[in-house]
């Protein structure tokens, strides 16, 4: 395991290290990036030592359409941990939020998983607001958490990246078992969302998810298959 003080980014770290051969298994871990790549080309933000920002890199025998897989095994591995480590039990939101449900009218954010791919690898990094400042920075407030507010105590993020890997290990390589699991916990299926997509905006119930990771949304002009984009859970 390579262990930062600081880097620019650990998936950037990664993708380096798989270009240049590096197996499976190896596993960045850093206390603050100061470059942390989000999705959709975001940055993701965190101070020094308030999260777990940790990055996999991962060559699973599956074809390229369904190596969203990996992110799901890492995002249902990081479910497990929250709650063994910290008793807070966050559901999955398509694609790969960890979300908790506020009390309120909403969800807060607790954790989001970012895969890139140097083909045939592919780096799954996470970060998981662990042990956060009271109040959080403004554009973060009433959007995200962090498991020491849910839990009432700071949280061991030495612990949680221990259950995080060995959840990781449990589950590959039955992505069939993966696939399942991701289908069962999926808090977006089921619901009415709004998807909000480089183009426009569909409205609609999350009915399917595809076999490649796309999710079915069935709205008024009938049925859409959407593979990116930020979903909204609507009330
Ligand atoms: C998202 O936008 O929700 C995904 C955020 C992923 C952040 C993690 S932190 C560890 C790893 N290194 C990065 O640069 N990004 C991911």
């Amino acid at each position: 395991m390579r262990r930062f003080g600081e880097v620019d980014s650990t998936n950037r770290y990664l993708l380096d290290q798989a270009r240049s051969g590096a197996p499976e298994g190896v596993v960045a871990v850093a206390d603050h990036q100061t470059a942390g790549r989000g999705r959709l080309g975001r940055t993701w933000l965190a101070p020094p030592g308030s999260s777990l920002l940790v990055s996999v890199l991962l060559r699973p025998a599956l074809p390229a359409e369904r190596l969203h897989l990996a992110v799901a095994a890492v995002a249902l591995a990081a479910c497990d941990a929250c709650e063994s480590e910290a008793g807070v039990r966050p559901a999955v939101k398509w694609p790969n939020d960890l979300v908790v449900d506020d009390g309120g009218a909403g969800e807060r954010k607790l954790a989001g998983v970012l895969a890139e791919v140097a083909l045939p690898a592919v780096v799954v990094g996470i970060g998981i607001n662990v042990n956060w400042p009271p109040e959080l920075p403004p554009e973060l407030a009433g959007r995200a958490t962090a498991l020491n507010h849910l839990a009432g105590r700071d949280v061991s993020r030495e612990g949680l990246l221990e259950r995080l890997l060995a959840g990781v290990d449990a589950r590959l390589p039955d992505w069939q078992a993966v696939a399942s699991e991701y289908r069962r916990r999926c808090a977006t299926l089921g619901r009415p969302v709004r998807v909000e997509l480089a183009g426009g905006t569909v409205d609609g119930t999350a009915v399917d998810l595809t076999g490649d990771g796309h999710l079915v949304v069935d709205g008024e002009g009938g049925r859409r298959t959407v593979g990116a984009g930020d979903v909204v859970h609507v009330r």
